[in-house]
């Protein structure tokens, strides 16, 4: 954007002078004789500031029309500075041999005339016009283009701080939804492991009512055998009725303690049991502390020769099957 301010700034700096326009300042009050010779030696006209005001001077020249009757001054400078204060001169002429001043007030276009040797020693003087205003002038100007320029950006600015608001409350209310879409999934999160949580314990409980239920199953097969006298009513039977209670339990004979599994029977990867005696069930554990090489017994309750004693090392009891009435104990 090419801005008006800009562009009055650039129109300013056009004003700069020339080289050949240097001011010299030759016109120093206290030079006052001197000034002539310090104007115009080797020059016939030129430039000089005073106090920040320009002023052309011509040697050896004087303005007509020309004042009726002179002022006296003590210098070049003093008579050039009195045409400036005074609001209806237009020129002063200085006769440097006498320090006569000549302000000359006409309206009329001035003439430079010049007539030696008549004239010699005369310098014509007038404030410099239209370049370098002094700053004070050109404020009020730039200020006014300031505040132009200054409401200009503003009206150009209005719509995009609009659009901005906009985009601002829309953020806030995506950020909003954003927000509640983030609690509604921490919820169903949340849920969904609660959920997950529940069908876990769910899973397990039916898994130990399904073993419960097997367990049932079989023991009550057991007894309906018994009953129906596919099984006989050995003096062994009554000890199924330690289970499900004994099952992961230590029994402790004689000062030996053991553990019982229900519905499982041990194992041995080296062969069979040793052998089966008929032995009451503690009376079985009771004989396991009295031999050496006992490792362990399956009680098989629907035998009479219900002790089965093994003297294998790495015997083990095996995965429950509820089909089987066997309670495996193992020395703890
Ligand atoms: C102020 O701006 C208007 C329009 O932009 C322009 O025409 C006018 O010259 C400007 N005034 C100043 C003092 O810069
Ligand atoms: C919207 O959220 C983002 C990220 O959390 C944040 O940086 C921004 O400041 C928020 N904006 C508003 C308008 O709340
Ligand atoms: C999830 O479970 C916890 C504890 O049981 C409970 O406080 C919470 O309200 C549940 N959350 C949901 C979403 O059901
Ligand atoms: C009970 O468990 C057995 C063995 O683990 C399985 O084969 C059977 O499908 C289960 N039954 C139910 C109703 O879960
Ligand atoms: C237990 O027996 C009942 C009736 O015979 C049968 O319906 C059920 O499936 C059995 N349960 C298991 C876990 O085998
Ligand atoms: C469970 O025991 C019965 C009777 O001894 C047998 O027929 C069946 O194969 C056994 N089941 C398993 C899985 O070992």
């Amino acid at each position: 954007m090419k801005s008006n301010l800009l562009h009055t700034i650039a129109s300013l700096s056009l004003v700069t002078l020339s080289a050949a326009d240097s001011p010299t300042n030759c016109l120093l009050a206290s030079n006052s004789l001197g000034e002539y010779n310090a104007c115009c030696s080797g020059q016939v006209e030129g430039i000089s500031e005073i106090d920040g005001i320009q002023f052309e001077y011509f040697c050896d020249s004087w303005w007509d029309p020309q004042a009726p009757a002179p002022v006296n001054t003590a210098s070049a400078r003093e008579c050039a500075q009195l045409c400036y204060w005074d609001g209806a001169c237009t020129g002063s002429t200085w006769v440097s041999r006498n320090g006569h001043c000549y302000l000359t007030t006409s309206s009329e276009d001035l003439q430079k005339k010049s007539y030696p040797p008549y004239s010699e020693g005369y310098m014509a003087l007038r404030q410099r016009i239209g370049l370098s205003p002094p700053e004070s002038a050109c404020a009020p100007w730039i200020n006014a283009a300031v505040a132009n320029e200054t409401t200009e950006c503003a009206n150009r600015l209005k719509p995009i701080q609009d659009a901005r608001d906009v985009l601002e409350r829309e953020n806030q209310a995506y950020n909003t939804s954003l927000r509640h879409i983030q609690k509604e999934r921490d919820g169903l999160n949340e849920a969904n492991r609660n959920l997950s949580t529940a069908l876990s314990q769910l899973q397990r409980q039916t898994e130990v009512l399904n073993q419960t239920s097997q367990e049932l199953n079989g023991t009550n097969l057991f007894y309906k055998k018994l009953l129906d006298g596919e099984i006989g009513m050995t003096s062994n039977w009554r000890e199924w009725a330690r289970c499900p209670g004994a099952d992961g339990k230590e029994i402790t004979v004689q000062g030996v303690t053991y553990r019982q599994f229900c519905n499982q029977r041990l194992y041995s990867p080296n062969g069979f049991p040793r052998d089966n005696v008929i032995l009451g069930y503690e009376d079985c554990i009771a004989s396991c502390n009295d031999l050496p090489w006992c490792r362990g017994i399956n009680f098989w309750t629907k035998w009479t020769r219900a002790c089965f004693r093994f003297d294998y090392e790495g015997t083990y009891p095996l995965p429950k099957n509820f089909s089987e009435q066997v309670i495996a104990i193992t020395p703890v």
